[in-house]
């Protein structure tokens, strides 16, 4: 069965991604911020899918909230960190109650916005949604991320007792990836297609910069040095400029 992304897969997610360095990358959002000056405050997780990277902010004390299209996702997200809340939306239109001095997202979840005008639209939102001075970070893959995510075109193993078997191909006619994602439980198989568009930090630059940011930095993870054209994946750190 051929799904919208995002939705059977939340139920298997959580178990594929175990080994991902989630708590890394938010010692990473943390420090990078910090550096920046930043003193502390609202942060809100964007495409926060199930909230494993929610959860390390809140295991430091961090008062952190969610937001994410997939109701799937959220429901995952919700019943781990009960405390927590979480709100569905879209990045390009979302309205959530009051500012953030932080808005983070990790694990390319911005490269869901498949044209460059969608992420414009979805930085002026976060811009709207951040204080004076607070600061946007995430990271995207590059062209050079997409063009060969895995070796081999493909990703496949056993995550507890998920098979799963996903299948990349990068069309470099539009520009986009594609996922072909299986996964295969015990209580039946579905297959959910994703796309994902590449960000290069001069777009990366100029979007940001369009969208009303300053003090826009593209960096590597975790030198948190200047990130160079060959890198497959980078982080933006930006600041809505101060009132
Ligand atoms: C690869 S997952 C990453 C989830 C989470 N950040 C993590 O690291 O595990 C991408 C997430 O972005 C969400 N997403 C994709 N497009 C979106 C959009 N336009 N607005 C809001 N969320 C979106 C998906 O529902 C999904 O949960």
């Amino acid at each position: 069965m051929r799904l919208t992304p995002f939705t059977a897969l939340a139920d298997v997610y959580d178990a594929i991604m175990a080994d991902v360095e989630y708590d890394e990358w938010a010692a990473f959002i943390l420090r990078s911020a910090l550096e920046r000056g930043w003193g502390g405050g609202r942060a809100l997780d964007l495409g926060c899918g199930t909230g494993n990277a929610t959860r390390p902010m809140v295991d430091r004390g961090i008062e952190v909230e969610g937001l994410d299209a997939s109701e799937a996702m959220l429901r995952v997200a919700r019943s781990k960190l009960p405390q927590v809340r979480f709100h569905q939306g879209d990045f390009r239109t979302m309205a959530v109650p009051g500012c953030f001095s932080l808005v983070y997202s990790v694990f390319d979840a911005l490269n869901n916005l498949l044209r460059a005008a969608d992420f414009e639209e979805a930085a002026r939102r976060v811009h709207d949604h951040l204080l004076p001075d607070g600061l946007f970070i995430f990271d995207v893959n590059t062209t050079v991320g997409l063009r060969d995510l895995w070796e081999g075109g493909k990703a496949e193993g056993w995550a507890d007792d998920v098979y799963y078997r996903w299948v990349h191909t990068f069309d470099e006619a539009t520009s986009l990836a594609r996922v072909e994602a299986f996964c295969e439980t015990e209580t039946g198989a579905f297959t959910e297609v994703h796309y994902e568009r590449p960000y290069d930090p001069p777009e990366l630059t100029a979007i940001l910069g369009a969208a009303g940011f300053v003090d826009i930095e593209v960096v590597t993870y975790p030198s948190g040095a200047r990130a160079t054209l060959d890198a497959a994946r980078v982080w933006a750190v930006a600041r809505r400029p101060a009132a």
